[in-house]
């Protein structure tokens, strides 16, 4: 059974007629069209884990699923739902009323719940997907958003494929789901054909024709098939859109959506030009995307704008003595702006705990006692390894620490035999005292590690991805290993760090088979 009705109501702040102009409402879809990334599945747990992320950098509205689709998403939109009240819930939903009841239900415990309704508005969409006329889309649209409206007062509308729908069209669904209840209209641009100087068009359009539309917030959202998300989305703000959904490092369906980091920057750093900013927290920019890739696997390229690792480094002389001389010559943003520490101490062997818990909090991380003391005992390994640490190699050992997978397993003893025939050794313990040993080959020494792996857990695996990078530069670098794995039709995601890099893939693969073990035991 649905719920009756949940929530408090439309935050004040998101009504069309109170919107303030100067601030642009932030929709992070990083736990929904983010997640649906080829190859980035997330777990509920790692899903609670971004979203306190994402409230802590003060995203206005979260999407956290889509949870029709499968049991783990409605229980990551139920949970996040229950935990973060300071920031709106979104729950995606078809305009069917399955979908929409399972929204309702999701979202039950939401202090600002919002169901989030679309349907497709194309000719190709309505010809080819849905094989319906112009007024039965409309119908069904007006349907869906008044039952979304039984449950709760915040109602986002999305014409799916807006951008490439008859713009007369378009203005009439956009009317019609105003009339029914939306308080957001969302134009999207779903496959990443619009350019900018069109885009724009069509939103001054649905300003100037659309009767109703000061009682609806206008948003927008954008893929990046042809690299014009951000360029889309920046355009539609300047033609008086007022929300703008994003994710996290861009990821998202095929070549991504429109970055939030991106966004943001840009209305910040021209607010000259835009004249909006946003409430988002930037100095929280770069520990959101390192939760963010860490979790998904999916690493950011290092050119990326704003959060990656190049994106503030000066390799050319000139470019560094200008620099030196006065920052602005080739900075046009503060490093510490986004949250890059100003300090590029590195820390060693002779570091105390002092030193350590400082640098951690510098690094914007909130460890509890017990987390940090384990995370300084495992930095005073690496330190035995490797002669500097750098605040990357930190942040890698945060990750482990914070990474909540239960150790079933955890790998006790590791030997390779690289000959003709790769044979891995392994020995794996289970509580302090039980300790599973055995050996079988492979084509290489990582497939006789995995191999081998699966013969002591009895669980197999098939190996979508794996990956492996060096954490920081250097031979002592740190190597962080990252697999997915399928099991029985699931994708699990596993992540290690280790100074050898045969270890880190190791730790990574059994990261993996630990989340099958302990899922298959709780059944
Ligand atoms: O890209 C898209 O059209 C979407 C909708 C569900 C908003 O993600
Ligand atoms: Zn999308």
């Amino acid at each position: 059974m649905p719920p009756a009705r949940i929530g408090t109501g439309v935050r004040p702040y998101f009504v069309a007629e109170k919107v303030s102009m100067s601030k642009i409402i932030i929709f992070d879809t990083t736990l929904r069209d983010g997640e649906q990334s080829p190859g980035a599945s997330l777990d509920p747990k790692e899903k609670l884990q971004i979203a306190r992320q994402l409230s802590i950098l003060n995203v206005d509205v979260i999407e956290a699923g889509f949870p029709v689709t499968s049991e783990g998403d409605f229980k990551s939109v139920s949970n996040i739902a229950k935990e973060i009240r300071d920031v709106s819930i979104a729950s995606l939903a078809r305009s069917v009323e399955k979908d929409i009841e399972c929204a309702a239900k999701s979202l039950k415990s939401a202090k600002f719940p919002r169901i989030h309704v679309f349907l497709a508005t194309s000719k190709i969409h309505r010809k080819f997907k849905l094989v319906k006329a112009k007024e039965e889309i409309i119908k069904t649209a007006v349907k869906g958003v008044k039952r979304a409206k039984k449950y709760v007062d915040d109602v986002e509308f999305s014409p799916e494929d807006a951008s490439r729908t008859e713009p007369d069209f378009l203005v009439e669904v956009v009317e019609s789901v105003i009339d029914a209840g939306a308080t957001t209209v969302n134009i999207p641009d779903t496959v990443g054909y619009a350019i900018p100087e069109q885009y724009a068009s069509l939103i001054k359009n649905l300003k100037e024709n659309v009767k109703n539309i000061n009682k609806a917030v206008i948003s927008i959202h954008c893929h990046d098939d042809l690299g014009l998300a951000v360029a889309n989305s920046l355009a539609a703000v300047k033609a008086g859109a007022t929300q703008v959904e994003c994710t996290i490092n861009g990821i998202g369906e095929r070549a991504g959506n429109a970055s939030l980091e991106e966004i943001v920057m840009a209305l910040k750093t021209r607010k000259d030009f835009f004249g909006h900013t946003t409430r988002i927290k930037t100095h929280e920019i770069i520990a959101t995307s390192k939760i963010v890739s860490g979790l998904t696997g999916l690493w950011v390229q290092r050119n990326k704008a704003i959060v990656g690792e190049n994106a503030f480094a000066h390799e050319s002389g000139v470019h560094q003595d200008g620099v030196l001389k006065e920052r602005t010559t080739y900075e046009i943003m503060k490093p510490e702006e986004v949250g890059l520490p100003k300090t590029k101490i590195v820390l060693g062997k002779l570091s105390g705990r002092h030193a350590f818990k400082k640098r951690v909090k510098t690094l914007g991380y909130e460890l509890s006692d017990e987390e940090l003391e384990h995370t300084f005992q495992q930095f005073k390994l690496l330190a035995d390894k490797k002669k500097e640490i750098y605040d990357q190699d930190i942040e890698a050992l945060i990750q482990d620490e914070k990474s909540e997978t239960p150790h079933l397993y955890e790998l006790d003893s590791l030997s390779i035999n690289c000959g003709p025939v790769p044979t891995a050794s392994i020995k794996l313990r289970i509580g302090k005292d039980k300790i599973l040993a055995d050996s079988t080959k492979g084509d290489g020494p990582i497939d006789a590690i995995f191999n081998t792996i699966d013969l002591l857990t009895g669980i197999k695996g098939t190996l979508l991805d794996y990956s492996i990078r060096a954490v920081t530069s250097g031979k002592d670098a740190l190597g962080e290993a990252s697999v997915e794995v399928e099991v029985k039709g699931n994708n699990y995601r596993g992540r290690a760090v280790s100074t050898d890099t045969i270890e880190a893939s190791a730790k990574a693969y059994l990261n993996a088979i630990n989340k099958v073990a302990i899922k298959h035991r709780k059944k």
